[in-house]
C-alpha cells in the first residue's frame, strides 16, 4: 500500500498558510470548490489538507471531536471526495498542537481508526509540544546522546502503524522541521514525506533560505519518499511575479510536494499562470522521480539542476541580487557536449539548438527555468 501512495510528490491545497487558525468548515468546502473551477485539480492538485486548529475536546471514551467551526468531519470528507479530491487532516505526536489544541498523544490508535471512518487521506504530524517530552527524555538521559531523537522516531512510528493498521491508504506527512534528519529515517516509520525546514512565510527571504538550503538531499529522495521544504505561499500577495516564479521554480526542481497555501477565491492570472504551468508541473511530477540539486553558486547567483525522464534535464538559472545579472550553463557540464535543445518553461518558448556555454540575462531576483534535451 504504502510504496502506492506518493510514486509522485503530493499535490494539494493546505488550510494554513492562509487562513491560520480561523479556518472554517466552509473555508475548506470553498477550496474544494475552487480546486475545481479554478482548474487546479485538473492541472494536479487533489489533497485538501485541513491544517491545525479543527479539534474540539475528547469525550470520556477519549474520542475527539471537531470544534464548533466544523460541524461533522466525515461530512466534510465525504463533499471533498464527491469533488473527485482527496481529504487532508492533521495532529500531533504531543500532547497539544503548535495552535494548543489537542494532539494525539496517548490516542493514537483511536485517532488514526476515527480518520479511516472520516475518510482522511492524508495526515500531517506536526512535532509541536511533543519537543518537551524530547527535553525531558534528554535530562533523564544525560548519558544517552539518542535518547530524545529516538523517543521523537518511537512516536512517529506509532502513528505510522496506526495508520497502516487502519487498512485505509493515508499518507503520512511529518512536519518536524527538518528536526534530526527525517530524510534518514522518515522511511522507516512509513512516511510519504517529511519537512525538512522550520517554517515558510510569504517573503523571498524566507523562501530563498529555505529553497537553497536544500542541496545535498536530493538522494534521500524518491517515488514513495520525499523531502518536503514546505507548502507554496504562490499567490498570497506578498512576492513580486518573479519572486513567486523563483518559488515555483525551486520547488519543482526539488520534486517538492506542491501544497498551495493561498486564498483560491482571489488568484490573479499571472498566480494561476505560475500554480498551474503544466510544463513546471511536469518537472515536478517527471516519473523518474529524482529530486535536483545545485550545479554551481557564485555569490547570488545559483544554477540547479534536474534528471528527467527520456535523458532531459531541467535547469534553473537563478539571480538572488537586486540588478540584472548574467547566469550561465555550461551545457557539457549537464551531459550535453555536442549540444542540445532548449525551451523556457516560464516564457513557453523553444530557444533552439545551442552548444558550451548558454547565458541569460535575469531581472533582480529573477529566474530562467529550462528543460535541457538532444
Ligand atoms: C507548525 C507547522 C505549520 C503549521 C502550524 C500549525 O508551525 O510547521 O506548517 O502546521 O504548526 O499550528
Ligand atoms: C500581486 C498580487 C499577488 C500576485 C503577485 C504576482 O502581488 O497581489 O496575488 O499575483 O502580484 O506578482
Amino acid at each position: 500500500v504504502s510504496q502506492k501512495l506518493a510514486a509522485n510528490p503530493p499535490m494539494g491545497w493546505n488550510s494554513w498558510n492562509h487562513f491560520a487558525e480561523h479556518v472554517t468548515d466552509e473555508d475548506v468546502r470553498s477550496a474544494a470548490d475552487m480546486l475545481v473551477s479554478t482548474g487546479m485539480r485538473d492541472a494536479g492538485y487533489i489533497y485538501v489538507n485541513v491544517d491545525d486548529t479543527w479539534q474540539g475536546q475528547r469525550d470520556a471514551q477519549g474520542v475527539l471531536h471537531p470544534n464548533e467551526r466544523f460541524a461533522d468531519m466525515k461530512a466534510l470528507g465525504d463533499y471533498i471526495h464527491s469533488k473527485g479530491l482527496k481529504f487532508g487532516i492533521y495532529s500531533s505526536p504531543g500532547a497539544k498542537t503548535c495552535g494548543g489544541y489537542a494532539g494525539s498523544l496517548g490516542h493514537e490508535a483511536q485517532d488514526a481508526k476515527m480518520y479511516a471512518e472520516w475518510g482522511v487521506d492524508f495526515l500531517k504530524y506536526d512535532l509541536c509540544s511533543f519537543q518537551s517530552n524530547m527535553n525531558k527524555e534528554k535530562a533523564d538521559h544525560p548519558d544517552d546522546p539518542n535518547a530524545a531523537r529516538n523517543l521523537m522516531i518511537a512516536a512517529y512510528k506509532k502513528m505510522g502503524d496506526a495508520l497502516k493498521a487502519t487498512g485505509r491508504p493515508i499518507l503520512y506527512s511529518l512536519c518536524q522541521y527538518g528536526v534530526d534528519q527525517p530524510w534518514k529515517w522518515g522511511p522507516s516509520v512509513g512516511a510519504q514525506m517529511w519537512r525538512t525546514t522550520d517554517d515558510i512565510d510569504d517573503s523571498y527571504g524566507r523562501m530563498v533560505t529555505i529553497g537553497f538550503s536544500q542541496a545535498g538531499l536530493s538522494k534521500y529522495a524518491g517515488p514513495g519518499h520525499w523531502n518536503d521544504p514546505d507548502m507554496l505561499e504562490v499567490g498570497n500577495g506578498k512576492m513580486s511575479e518573479d519572486e513567486y516564479k523563483t518559488h515555483m521554480s525551486l520547488w519543482v526542481l526539488l520534486a517538492a510536494p506542491l501544497l498551495a497555501g493561498n486564498d483560491l477565491s482571489k488568484m490573479s492570472d499571472i498566480d494561476k499562470s505560475i500554480l498551474m504551468s503544466k510544463e513546471a508541473i511536469a518537472i515536478d511530477q517527471d516519473p523518474l522521480g529524482k529530486q535536483g540539486d545545485r550545479l554551481y553558486q557564485s555569490g547570488d547567483l545559483d544554477v540547479w539542476t534536474k534528471p528527467l525522464s527520456n535523458g532531459r534535464v531541467a535547469v534553473g538559472l537563478f539571480n538572488r541580487s537586486w540588478d540584472n545579472r548574467d547566469v550561465s550553463v555550461d551545457l557539457a557540464d549537464i551531459g550535453f557536449k555536442s549540444g542540445a535543445n532548449l525551451r523556457d518553461i516560464w516564457k513557453q518558448k523553444d530557444l533552439g539548438l545551442h552548444t558550451g556555454v548558454f547565458t541569460d540575462t535575469l531581472p533582480k531576483h529573477g529566474v530562467t527555468l529550462l528543460i535541457v534535451s538532444k
